[in-house]
């Protein structure tokens, strides 16, 4: 009989980044750095594996394609790592959905590069915050780490 060694098992991450994050490196630098989403990958990979999680980063520009993958992080019991980028301000759907994650028990970790509420009047509010099991913010790149550090030790 096939065994299955759980504990050694990595755990399965997914670490979402919504519109324009795939423009990271040309995009505002002086904001979000000069370093592109295939480093990004790279180090959320790194750090997954120091960690002993399984990380797998997507990006998407499409509401409706980021609100699947929380439908399907439900049905799979997969934690979520977050930056919802824009749709953190004014996309319900998306924190609809978001809320399912939370409701199932399942981490969801809100993470922005930049610190939104020190920047323009409709970033201060988050309509994703009020349903995330907790918000990194204004770390750069190394709130994903954070993030990622926290959800290690919520399904732990
Ligand atoms: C962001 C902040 C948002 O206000 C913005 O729309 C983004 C990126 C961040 O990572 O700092 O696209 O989520």
């Amino acid at each position: 009989m096939e065994t299955i060694n759980t504990a050694a098992a990595a755990r399965h991450i997914i670490v979402v980044n919504g519109p324009n994050l795939g423009r990271l490196g040309v995009r505002e630098p002086d904001v979000y750095g000069s370093d592109d989403l295939a480093a990004l990958t790279r180090l959320c990979e790194g750090w997954g594996g120091e960690l002993g999680l399984h990380v797998e980063v997507r990006q998407s520009d499409d509401e409706a394609e980021m609100i699947g993958w929380m439908h399907r992080a439900v049905d799979e019991r997969t934690p979520v790592v977050m930056n919802p980028a824009a749709f953190t301000h004014y996309s319900y759907g998306l924190s609809d959905a978001a809320h399912m994650v939370t409701d199932t028990g399942l981490p969801l970790m809100e993470v922005h590069i930049s610190n939104p509420s020190a920047r323009d009047a409709f970033r201060k509010h988050s309509v994703i915050s009020p349903v995330a099991t907790g918000t990194i913010t204004g770390m750069g790149f190394y709130g994903y780490r954070l993030a990622l550090e926290a959800v290690a030790h919520l399904i732990e």
